[in-house]
């Protein structure tokens, strides 16, 4: 450690305390085969979510070993740890409940424990953002090394996305254009290595985010994760936590709001997953920023679509990964970009992208010839949804980007599964299918079904897309015309809860625009007869979610894990506080 340098303390204090407590710190780490040179070095935790219950993650545990020899490298004395993994198949009824609980699990894993940094390993949809919420609410030096994208799916000369051709290959199988054997043999040839999903899904969009914003190394979201260069990532992260814990650099100092800013843009010029803004809201409310959708539909006007990657584009990863990553995006967003933001590398964005290039123009289109004039996701606005609805408009078919059309109203999902197929339902190709109680509290947890299915006749006739709204969330891989986030949600009586079958819909995504075309005094009538449905938990962490997770717009997190100001600002009654003063523990 040289002079005048800032050196981690909580491990120091930990191991040097001269009494009983020191006495133990020490013999205990000892017997695990630390040595007192190491007690004297920072400790660098190293959070590692492998879990055989998340194939995303499933190379995490070879990562963390790179991390580790990174940390000795530079003088630190790493320390893995657990937290819980949410991978997206397997939880049920959807790993949006437990979002939350992983960021309060590894919130307060941090703050328990005497590590003077920490980095944050995950992948998969929630991981990231579970990490980025924890690692603002604790403010220890933190870096997150996400675990990378799958390698492309190959099959018979064709590329394969996760999971975006996984709906297009069940959606043909059900139409019966696909066998039973060719459906299993694309089982085979979608997913043939580690990683994550590896189109612009939540997860690639999130590891982007992680990058625009900072708080990972730069080329860090999209090396795919069998590539021996995400080991030397791995490696390159282990050494710079030491770092940036030497020069005391914290998630506070990176993540401000034109760093958030910075991360909207590129989410909005990547066809980012709409998820990433609930994500956002959650991230930015931990710092007691208020960040409102209509921020986010700002910078989706005036940023323009760059990149062709699917489900929005043509290519995955791999090519993006090739043709520079998220560092040659953010050198063609460069003059859109706050230059001045601080990075886990130490420097500023403007500093990080000197000599940076892109690579392949068919995947990362010049800022003056752009794919679309504006940004992958748009805000809208209406009677229907008064506090904002989403659409990924470079995933919508032209025609249906103004469209008026009658409701078809499945009450629950639950009523949506047994009605969507049936033969005498009565739906065409202009209607409008509307899935009510699927939000925050009601399906529970804002589970990733707002692609609600087309009907299996309209199917057989050849409808690919139609306009379906909900105040579901869907995956970040989805594709077609799908209003998804409506809030306030049906559950709690917002507008969506008095929608009926035949009622007239009206959407204009270039107006923003989300009509009912009901008189009021008629919804008034339906607001009278209106309750709500019956609680999904009436025990445990579930009942805890009911209890305190906020509206899609203000980013679900649980109310009280906002900070005191923000939930005062926000008019939210908190039902208590880990979170104490929201400013973190600064040493
Ligand atoms: Fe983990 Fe898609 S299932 S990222």
């Amino acid at each position: 450690m040289g002079e005048g340098e800032t050196q981690g303390t909580r491990g120091k204090h930990f191991f040097e305390d001269p009494g009983f407590w020191g006495f133990i710190h020490r013999s205990f780490t000892k017997s695990i085969g630390y040595t007192d040179d190491d007690l004297k070095k920072p400790v660098i935790g190293i959070c590692n979510t492998f879990s055989e219950l998340n194939k995303c993650h499933s190379h995490f545990r070879e990562l963390t070993e790179f991390v580790k020899r990174g940390v000795w490298q530079a003088g630190g004395m790493p320390m893995e740890f657990p937290t819980i993994s949410i991978g997206e198949p397997y939880v049920k009824p959807t790993t949006m409940l437990l979002r939350n609980l992983m960021a309060m699990d590894t919130e307060e894993m941090i703050k328990a424990h005497p590590l003077d940094g920490v980095v944050l390993i995950g992948g998969c949809d929630k991981t990231v953002p579970a990490q980025l919420m924890a690692a603002v609410s604790a403010n220890v030096p933190a870096i997150v090394l996400t675990g990378g994208p799958m390698l492309n799916g190959r099959l018979h000369g064709q590329t394969l996305g996760a999971c975006t051709d996984c709906y297009r290959f069940t959606l043909e199988h059900k139409a019966g254009n696909l066998t039973d054997r060719e459906l299993a043999e694309a089982e085979n040839a979608i997913c043939r290595s580690d990683g994550h999903c590896m189109v612009m899904g939540t997860a690639s969009t999130m590891a982007s985010i992680a990058e625009a914003l900072g708080m990972s190394l730069p080329g860090c979201a999209a090396i795919p994760a069998p590539d021996s260069r995400r080991r030397h990532m791995a490696e390159l992260t282990g050494k710079q936590i030491v770092e940036i814990v030497r020069r005391d650099i914290r998630p506070r100092d990176i993540i401000t709001p034109q760093a958030l800013d910075n991360a909207i843009r590129v989410t909005m010029a990547s066809g980012g997953s709409t998820n990433a803004i609930i994500h956002l809201v959650a991230i930015a409310g931990r710092l007691g920023v208020r960040l409102p959708l209509e921020r986010f539909d700002e910078i989706s006007k005036e940023t323009p679509f760059l990149l062709n990657v699917r489900p929005s584009g043509a290519y995955q990863m791999e090519e993006y990964f090739e043709a520079g990553g998220v560092p040659a995006l953010m050198k063609e967003l460069e003059p859109l970009l706050h230059g001045g933001c601080l990075t886990v590398t130490g420097r500023t964005v403007t500093e990080n992208l000197r000599g940076v290039a892109v690579l392949g123009r068919e995947v990362i289109a010049p800022l003056g010839q752009p794919l679309a004039a504006e940004g992958g996701i748009a805000v809208l606005r209406g009677n229907l949804a008064p506090r904002g609805a989403l659409v990924k408009q470079t995933a919508v078919s032209p025609h249906l980007r103004r469209h008026r059309g009658r409701a078809v109203v499945f009450a629950s999902p639950a009523d949506m599964a047994a009605r969507i197929d049936d033969p005498l339902l009565d739906v065409d190709e202009h209607s409008v299918l509307v899935l009510k109680n699927a939000g925050p509290k009601g399906a529970p947890a804002m589970p990733e079904i707002g692609q609600i299915p087309i009907p299996q006749k309209l199917l057989e006739r050849g409808v690919r897309d139609m306009v379906r709204i909900s105040d579901a969330r869907i995956s970040g891989t989805s594709y077609g015309c799908l209003i998804v986030h409506a809030a306030p949600e049906a559950a709690v009586g917002g507008p969506l809860a008095l929608v009926a079958d035949g009622d007239e819909i009206e959407l204009d995504i270039a107006k923003r625009r989300l009509q009912l075309c009901v008189d009021e005094a008629e919804l008034e009538r339906r607001r009278l007869l209106w309750s709500p449905p019956p609680p999904a938990y009436d025990r445990g962490y579930g009942l805890l979610f009911l209890q305190s997770v906020l509206q899609a717009d203000e980013g679900c997190d649980f109310d009280f894990l906002l900070p005191p100001e923000l939930r005062e600002a926000s008019g939210v009654n908190g039902s208590g506080g880990t979170a104490g003063s929201g400013k973190g523990e600064r040493r």
